[in-house]
């Protein structure tokens, strides 16, 4: 096993976290109040948050019980003047939001909203996190932050409703998209394929969506790294290098784990009906995150070894 600082160290996480970690975090020991805190994350026990409050311990993680982002009292009760504040936030139940439009909005339309209003009105900083979905997913080539957008899907539609909010009301943040993350543990893809790799002898994985895999905590290093340079472009991509089909993705899990990749067989979307339709082609361009001078995330393959080694170790959901 890869020990677990090993893996943060390469992931980038020392380097980047440079920025992040001088005199302006308060340290998690000292427990911060609200109007000490520096780095906040909301939605600081979701996926992207607790990697990113791994990587950045002394950062303040707020739970959805902490803080509401809908709630903009109680926002503007923790922003203070000089915070960045990343939020990881959002609701993620891709097939749900199709019949629950108006929780899918609430939090993912109407929370950004409430966030950059904040923000603005505070002097803090927000980096907003964004998805794929916001695209139409028919494409053939990288998606670059300025391409057409056109969700397919409800949870696509209020994602994109947020980073609208946020350009209009938060002329300082930035939006990040991502796209498949994963961290292998809990209820993810990578960490489903480990599981049914135990349980199963054959699966079939759809070979006919192709993205960007991207590990939580490449991801967390990028976003920290971005925390710490004010003044770039306002809507970036940040995902691992390379793409994938969740057929290949489920083959580089299995040879991780030292299984016969052949176990895994592919099959097309129409043999997995969704309620939400699932995007053909997402799979995001770096060329913005390069161009913004930020270190480009290593490609998937690379990021999925380390994660898959070091599994064992990582914090699992609460
Ligand atoms: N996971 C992916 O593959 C992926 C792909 C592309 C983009 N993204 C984006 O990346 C960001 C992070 O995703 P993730 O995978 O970390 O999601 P996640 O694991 O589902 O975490 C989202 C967190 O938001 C919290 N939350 C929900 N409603 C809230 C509210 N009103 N106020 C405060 N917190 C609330 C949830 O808490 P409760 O569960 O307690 O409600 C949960 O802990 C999101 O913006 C997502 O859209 C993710």
């Amino acid at each position: 096993m890869l020990p677990y600082r090993r893996l943060r160290e390469s992931c980038g996480g020392r380097a980047r976290l440079a920025a992040v970690t001088a005199d302006d975090v308060t340290s998690t020991t000292d427990r911060p109040r609200p109007d000490s805190a520096r780095l906040l994350v909301t939605g600081g026990r979701g996926q992207l948050g607790r990697a990113l409050t791994t990587l950045a311990p002394a950062a303040r993680g707020l739970a959805h019980a902490d803080l509401d982002i809908t709630d903009p009292d109680a926002v503007r009760a923790f922003v203070n003047p000089g915070d960045v504040l990343i939020n990881c936030a959002a609701y993620t139940a891709v097939d749900r939001a199709e019949t629950e439009v108006e929780a899918a909005f609430a939090v993912n339309a109407t929370g950004p909203r409430v966030l950059a209003q904040a923000c603005a009105e505070k002097g803090a900083r927000l980096i907003h996190l964004s998805t794929d979905y916001v695209f139409p997913g028919t494409g053939a080539h990288p998606y670059e932050p300025d391409d057409p957008t056109g969700p397919a899907t409800v949870y696509g539609r209020s994602k994109l409703a947020g980073e609208q909010a946020v350009l209009e009301f938060a002329p300082d943040a930035q939006i990040v998209r991502t796209a498949w993350v994963y961290t292998g543990v809990g209820a993810d893809f990578v960490a489903t394929m480990r599981r049914l790799e135990r349980e199963r002898d054959t699966l079939t994985v759809v070979r006919d969506q192709i993205g960007s895999p991207t590990y939580a905590l490449d991801l967390a290093a990028g976003l920290l790294e971005l925390a710490g340079k004010p003044g770039t472009p306002r809507i970036l991509h940040a995902t691992n290098a390379g793409q994938a089909s969740w057929f290949d993705l489920a083959r580089a899990v299995f040879a991780g784990l030292g299984a016969d990749p052949e176990r895994v067989q592919p099959c097309g979307t129409e043999d997995f009906p969704r309620p939400a339709p699932r995007p053909a082609y997402s799979v995001l361009s770096g060329n913005s995150w390069a161009a913004a001078g930020l270190a480009p995330l290593r490609h998937w393959k690379l990021a999925l070894n380390d994660a898959l080694a070091a599994v064992s170790d990582y914090p699992g959901p609460p």
